[in-house]
């Protein structure tokens, strides 16, 4: 029989791979393993090269890899051998079929609880990670317990609230662990146990217990909250822009009310990621499928906003550029979809660049992190007209203009004036997420496209 103290996670993504990490440095006594079908990607975690880049992950995975933490493509023995079983495997948006572009796409999710029914011969805990439509455990909990095993399987949900970049830090300081389980006595003796692990370093008020459909429906809920903070002072950029009001000094404003706060309120050229639009349109699909249209259509106005909000920036490179970019260098600061990740998963600099390209413009992308992605993104588009390079100096050397895209520190400690020299004038920068100084810019010379507020130009 397995010991109580093993833990499983199906899926080494930018979820399971951190949360396990902490899990295992956090618990000791537990051996925790991570499984994936994607043998390259485990190899990536048993070397010193992970698959995702994540600040301070590489060194809590060096103080646990090989001690309690282990990663393995073996899955099925990885089921025999573990009593908790948390599933963290990827739920993209269905893009086939009904639901189609709403709606999660379960066959990952299906296929691996088939797979865990398969491997199991005793009773096991499992917990949903991924975000996941509600009543999803509840699915999983029906293939599972009909089964001819004699076995019974206990299914919980246990939402990952890290974000991307600050995953570390997040896990190390939760702002809340939210666990769901039945309210039958086996679903709260597995509760007990998921409650176990997190209580050896996060306080026990910050620990919320639920039932299985409440869980759920909250993870959706905070990412669609989220999201919908920043439609809502993008909506508001686009009318300081008319108006010559500044977005930063409105959010500033705004965010000082103690019932609004400040965070999440940060006009950008849009919000990106794997979560927000795929959550926020599940949630839409459920009002939906529901009967509750105006619900639906009500939290489908984010995902619009955000897609307005690309299309405004582009648009505006498009008119400050005396309506044509065609043939012109454009060096593109920040591929991935926030600073300090790789990640490009919905970026808006996906749908930028293409539209570029579209406008037969040149672009040459840069980033920290994010270009192998980026290649992979752009892979089939026009090759010639894309290019890419690590150092921004070399990006911008000749361009016609510049657009930040991604908040990445050091593209706010850049020697602007020299790369001004380099540029083909007059010379533009749009600052798709006001990290820089725009007056100072302006004074060197450029021409300067902020967003919610009065662009600087020279002419
Ligand atoms: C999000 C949630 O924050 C996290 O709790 C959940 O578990 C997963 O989804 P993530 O997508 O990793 O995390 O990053 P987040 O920091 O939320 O940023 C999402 C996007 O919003 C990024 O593109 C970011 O640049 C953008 N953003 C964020 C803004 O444009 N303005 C802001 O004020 C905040
Ligand atoms: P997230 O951002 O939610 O962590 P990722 O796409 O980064 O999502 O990670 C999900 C991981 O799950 C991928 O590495 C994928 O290979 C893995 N995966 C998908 N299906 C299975 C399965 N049946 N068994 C094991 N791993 C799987």
């Amino acid at each position: 029989m397995s010991s109580k103290k093993t833990i499983l996670c199906i899926g080494a993504g930018y979820v399971g791979g951190p949360t396990m990490a902490m899990i295992a440095l956090k618990n000791p006594d537990y051996k925790v393993t991570v499984v994936d079908i994607n043998a390259d990607r485990i190899n990536a975690w048993n070397s010193d090269n992970l698959p995702i880049y994540e600040p301070n992950l590489l060194d809590v995975v060096k103080k646990v890899r090989g001690k309690n933490l282990f990663f393995s493509t073996d899955v099925t023995l990885g089921i025999k051998d573990s009593y908790i079983i948390f599933v963290s495997v990827n739920t993209p948006t269905k893009n086939f079929g009904h639901g189609a572009g709403y709606a999660a796409d379960l066959q990952f999710w299906e296929k691996t609880a088939r797979q865990i029914l398969h491997s199991s011969d005793e009773n096991k805990i499992i917990i949903e990670k991924s975000t996941l439509p509600v009543r999803t455990a509840e699915a999983m909990e029906s293939i599972l317990n009909f089964n001819e095993k004699g076995i019974s399987f206990d299914v919980l949900s246990n939402p990952e609230f890290l974000a991307e970049g600050t995953a570390i830090k997040d896990l190390e300081n939760p702002d809340r662990v939210l666990i769901g389980s039945r309210e039958t006595e086996s679903g709260r003796r597995a509760r007990e146990e998921i409650v176990k692990i997190y209580s050896s370093w996060v306080s026990e008020e910050q620990i919320l217990t639920s039932n299985v459909w409440s869980t759920e429906l909250s993870k959706l809920t905070a990412n669609a909250f989220l999201a919908q903070r920043i439609s809502s002072i993008n909506s508001i950029s686009a009318i300081c822009e008319k108006t010559e009001a500044d977005v930063d000094e409105v959010a500033r404003a705004v965010g000082t009310d103690s019932r609004i706060g400040a965070k999440f309120l940060k006009a950008s050229v849009g919000f990106g990621g794997s979560c927000f639009k795929k959550d926020i349109l599940n949630l839409v699909y459920l009002s939906r499928h529901y009967g509750l249209s105006e619900v639906g259509d009500y939290w489908e106005s984010v995902v619009k906003m955000n897609e307005y909000q690309e299309k405004r920036f582009v648009l505006n490179m498009l008119k400050e550029m005396f309506n044509t970019i065609s043939g012109k260098r454009i060096a593109i600061f920040g591929f991935a979809f926030k600073a300090d990740t790789g990640d490009i998963r919905e970026s808006p600099a996906i749908y930028i660049v293409k539209t570029l390209l579209e406008e037969m413009a040149n672009v040459v992308i840069t980033d920290p992190q994010a270009i192998n992605n980026a290649k992979i993104e752009l892979g089939e588009t026009l090759d010639d007209k894309v290019s890419y390079c690590t150092d921004p100096y070399e990006a911008a050397n000749n361009a016609h203009a510049i657009a930040i895209l991604t908040e990445w520190d050091i593209y706010k400690k850049l020697d602007y004036k020299a790369i001004l020299q380099t540029m083909q004038k007059p010379a533009f920068i749009f600052d798709g997420r006001n990290i820089l100084n725009h007056k100072e810019l302006f004074k060197l010379g450029y021409n300067v496209t902020p967003i919610g507020k009065p662009s600087l130009r020279h002419f």
